[in-house]
């Protein structure tokens, strides 16, 4: 299939704040509704990242999407939604556990995979049977989602192979030229993209882990399932997520995860950091709050307080760019693994950071 960019010399940014009038939002999201309606792409926040939306029923604008992020077109993407009754037209069919995930979860940061109905083109599911649903609790997706006619099929607002965005001067430096509109707005606070969950057979299986663990899954429906390939960075299979299989955004310096105690962890990684200056490169640090003190690498990012993920959870992403732009050729984090996290929520953020880090892991 055709990915040639198209050429869109205008890219709005309409900023949303705290203090516009009702009036005027709903002005700026009609605008923005009407464009998505006519075969556009707007850019908008929820509450995990930012979104590339278009119309999720029409295939030209699946099309579009897929080109401006450069991204292969096997790989599906999530039809958005607000409000429970617009699910039945576009699934076959809703499970009971379904049912009761949706009601527990939605509005909120889980994807459901469903059967797919008709109206949705092959275009917007990457060529399957399935479609991926989500409802965003963000108060300006959901009303822009309403706006643009209800189905807003939507990516990750990244150039393949970028980090998602969780901040819109992210989405500016990937889609500017690309995309129609970008709606700036606060509110993109989880940081990391959506818990994926396939409820298409009897046992519902996490697909992508996120803010809503397994833990909170299995509070709902009892018995779940976690995707092999989630926890075995070895596992020959292919994941069922098919854009897990991708090569995750590798910022360009050479980064590493150091698990071990607190006190071993920042004595190697000081030792290192100081080997490499003294070699003359510039060395980052992920560290948590507890120790963050006594880094002395050239950029030392915070990443909150040791039994909560959602700090690092929400500022991962924006480090990883930041590495980049300040040159670092080595990267050091900590880890985050469930021993460390009261939550739960660790599991996603060391998810996405062993992709990052291509697996790379030292035990001290
Ligand atoms: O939080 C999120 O989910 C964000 C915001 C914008 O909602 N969206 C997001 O979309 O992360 P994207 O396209 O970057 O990731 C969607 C993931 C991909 O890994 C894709 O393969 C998987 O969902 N996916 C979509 N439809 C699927 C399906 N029918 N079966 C299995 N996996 C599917
Ligand atoms: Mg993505």
């Amino acid at each position: 299939m055709e990915t040639k960019i198209d050429v869109i010399t205008e890219t709005r940014i309409v900023a949303i704040g705290k203090s516009d009038p009702p009036g005027s939002i709903d002005r700026k999201l009609t605008l923005a509704g009407g464009i998505i309606r006519q075969g556009g792409l707007v850019a908008f926040p929820t509450e995990t990242v930012y979104g590339l939306g278009g119309d999720a029923l029409n295939s030209e604008s699946s099309r579009k999407i897929y080109a401006a992020k450069g991204r292969p077109c096997d790989n599906p993407l999530i039809v958005h939604i607000a409000d429970m009754t617009h699910l039945d037209r576009i699934v076959s069919g809703i499970p009971p556990k379904a049912q009761k995930l949706a009601k527990a979860f939605w509005p909120g940061p889980l994807t459901l995979i469903f059967r797919k109905s008709e109206v949705v083109p092959y275009q917007t599911t990457g060529g399957l049977d399935t479609v991926a649903v989500r409802m965003p609790s963000h108060p300006i997706a959901n009303l822009f989602i309403r706006k643009a006619g209800g189905y807003v099929a939507a990516p990750s607002a990244n150039l393949s192979g970028k980090p998602s965005p969780t901040l819109a001067r992210h989405v500016v430096q990937d889609m500017m030229g690309r995309i129609d509109m970008i709606i700036d707005a606060e509110g993109v606070e989880i940081g990391l993209e959506s818990t994926i969950v396939d409820v298409t057979g009897d046992i519902p299986v996490i697909l992508r882990p996120g803010y809503i663990t397994q833990r909170m899954l299995s509070g709902v429906v009892g018995e779940t399932d976690m995707d092999v390939t989630i926890y075995d960075g070895q596992s020959t299979q292919a994941p069922r997520a098919p854009g897990m299989k991708y090569r995750h955004y590798a910022p360009r310096g050479e980064l590493v995860i150091v698990e071990g105690e607190p006190q071993n962890v920042v004595r190697y990684i000081n030792e290192q950091t100081a080997l490499r200056e003294a070699g003359g490169a510039r060395t980052g640090v992920i560290g948590t709050q507890e120790v963050l003190s006594q880094y002395q690498a050239s950029s030392v990012k915070n990443a909150g307080r040791r039994r909560d993920a959602s700090m690092v959870a929400r500022q991962l992403y924006t480090f990883l760019r930041e590495f980049d732009d300040e040159d670092i050729a080595y990267i050091y984090a900590e880890s985050f693994a469930d021993s460390f996290d009261d939550s739960g929520f660790g599991q996603a953020v060391m998810n996405r950071l062993l992709k990052a880090a291509g697996h790379r892991v030292i035990h001290v």
